[in-house]
């Protein structure tokens, strides 16, 4: 073989071994789409209500990695699953979460709002979902507005515990909040289940504020208004995932691709994988 053969030959092979090769490996050659975490949004809440085992079962029928599920609390003290801190909007019931008792929430319609097909669908509980849904699909777990709810952190922890949860095996539950102090907390509680930090604002992503969510959270998740490759890149230096939200069209969805975010929060599942 002739000499520059066999020395282009030896570059290739010990390239090919090399720790620059595997990393280029890791990414995706052109065309291809990176490998992203699709995560159903208050469920499939495109084509079902959000927060509800319709929405969830769906989701894992169009095969999304997780789902997203809203925690809040009742006023005798249950954990339940809901978005807004009022019942407004998407039950036929009124008032304050936190105002109201576990069996008038539970006795509420929270389907017809999205369609007849729906109706009877109730607020699930934050125990009924782990049980249903651990082992079927992972769990990205918002706590919602948990300054109104001292001790819920506690609470959460104890029910995953309780369901051996929070080892480090069953990696596909995230804990997520916009309230930072609140994830700190749940850092300390749960040391090794992944923490993530909510965002829509800017100054959330200074590399100094990088730097301090870093000290307890494995996630950073912005809005996608707010996501430039610049930021991915950063996040990824700090050691953080970062997943973006809420993909409503294609359009957004192929945005986050774009900027190879880690993990899309969808209403629309398909939207970011379309096997369904
Ligand atoms: O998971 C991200 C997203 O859920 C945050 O916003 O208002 O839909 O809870 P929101
Ligand atoms: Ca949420």
């Amino acid at each position: 073989m002739d000499k520059k053969l066999l020395i282009g030959a030896g570059v290739a092979l010990s390239l090919l071994f090399s720790p620059i090769s595997q990393a280029f490996a890791a990414e995706p050659t052109t065309g291809e789409r990176k490998q992203v975490d699709n995560i159903a949004h208050r469920g499939a809440t495109g084509y079902a209500p959000e927060n509800t085992i319709a929405g969830f079962d769906l989701a894992v029928d169009m095969k999304a990695d997780y789902i997203e599920i809203d925690v809040q609390r009742s006023k005798d003290g249950e954990l339940v699953v809901i978005h807004d801190t009022t019942v407004d909007r998407t039950t036929d019931g009124t008032g304050k979460v936190g105002d109201l008792t576990f069996d008038y929430l539970r006795s509420l319609d929270a389907g017809s709002w999205k369609g007849e097909q729906f109706a009877g669908e109730s607020i699930p509980t934050f125990e009924e979902i782990l049980d249903r849904y651990h082992g079927k699909v992972g769990i990205l777990i918002e706590l919602k507005a948990p300054e109104l709810y001292p001790g819920m952190e506690k609470q959460v922890a104890d029910a995953l515990k309780a369901r051996n949860l929070d080892n480090p095996q069953n990696e596909k539950i995230i804990i997520q909040s916009f309230n930072f102090e609140s994830m700190k907390k749940m850092d300390q509680l749960l040391p090794k289940v992944p923490i993530g930090v909510l965002t829509s604002n800017r100054a959330d992503t200074t590399a100094e504020a990088l730097q301090e969510f870093s000290a307890y959270a494995d996630w950073f998740n912005p809005s996608y208004g707010i996501v430039t490759e610049e930021l991915v890149n950063q996040v990824h230096s700090h050691g953080m995932q970062i997943g973006s939200w809420t993909v409503r069209s294609q359009e957004a969805a192929d945005f986050l691709f774009e900027m190879k975010v880690d993990a899309i929060i969808t209403d629309y599942p398909d939207y970011v994988d379309p096997r369904n």
